[in-house]
């Protein structure tokens, strides 16, 4: 099985960009799974209905999210009526939303489990135990485990991927907006990088306009965050799996502007 995992999606640019990669992609590389993180995907800050369904209708299937799932309002009944949106699975569990999808996919049993760092990031619950407990609990059910981690320090985000090595099929972070180079399969057979990337405006400071973010560092004085337009790229990870054990075979990861997106495309 091969899973495509896309990095924060951020405003209409990461929108738009996903909306013509996955396609392709799902097409020229066998995808079987599409999972994209999606807290920043409206507007920059959050989800609404509206942009999560386009998301779905774009050939994601699994929607993962972090800190900024609650930024718009009418999230907290979207989390609720929509399965395949998921909160982090280590919030308070009075929060609204689950942090588990499952699911058979050609008859292969798969689970997509969310979860937040502690590190520099708003307080949740340990998230060592909460997910190392819901691996278990879904490895009854799914051979397949993929684990978005949505966290802030790369140490924290290593030490869950050695602790889920050989529980699950991959460990990818998310939020930092930045795409590490350190995609390998760690020897217990879990694919793990520590950050996926961001898919949105590149031209930008994380996705945010530049002069209002630099207005910040350079004033010190609050300044309103609008999400950059320039040089969309869409930022990924493709993990092929062993349907029967679940262990990671490979990982890739992508880092694709428009070009490369025409390239692809053309492709023989
Ligand atoms: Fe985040």
């Amino acid at each position: 099985m091969r899973i495509l995992f896309v990095g924060d999606i951020v405003g209409r640019p990461g929108r738009d960009v996903t909306r013509r990669a996955v396609p392709l992609l799902v097409r020229r590389r066998g995808i079987d799974l599409v999972v994209a993180n999606v807290e920043n995907a409206a507007g920059g800050f959050g989800i609404t209905r509206e942009t999560g369904d386009a998301i779905l209708a774009a050939g994601v299937h699994v929607m993962t999210s972090g800190n900024h799932i609650w930024d718009k309002k009418e999230a907290l009944d979207y989390v609720v009526a929509e399965p395949r949106l998921l909160r982090p699975l280590n919030y308070p569990a009075a929060a609204p939303g689950r942090g588990t999808w499952t699911a058979s996919v050609g008859g292969v049993g798969v689970a997509v489990v969310n979860a937040m760092g502690r590190v520099h990031m708003p307080l949740v619950d340990d998230p060592f135990a909460a997910v190392a407990a819901e691996v278990e609990r879904v490895r009854t059910m799914a051979s397949v485990v993929i684990v978005d981690f949505h966290a802030e320090a790369t140490s924290e985000k290593i030490a869950l991927g050695w602790h889920l090595d050989g529980r699950a099929t991959a460990v990818v972070g998310t939020h930092t907006h930045v795409q590490t180079a350190d995609e390998h399969v760690l020897p217990g057979g879990t694919a793990y990088i520590t950050d996926v990337g961001m898919t949105g405006p590149h031209d930008s400071v994380i996705g945010v306009e530049k002069a209002a973010a630099l207005a910040r560092f350079l004033t010190g004085l609050p300044s309103r965050f609008e999400t950059a337009a320039g040089d969309p790229r869409f930022h990924a990870a493709l993990v092929e799996a062993d349907n029967a054990t679940g262990r990671a075979l490979a990982i890739e990861r992508l880092s694709l502007a428009p070009v490369d997106l025409e390239r692809i495309a053309g492709e023989p």
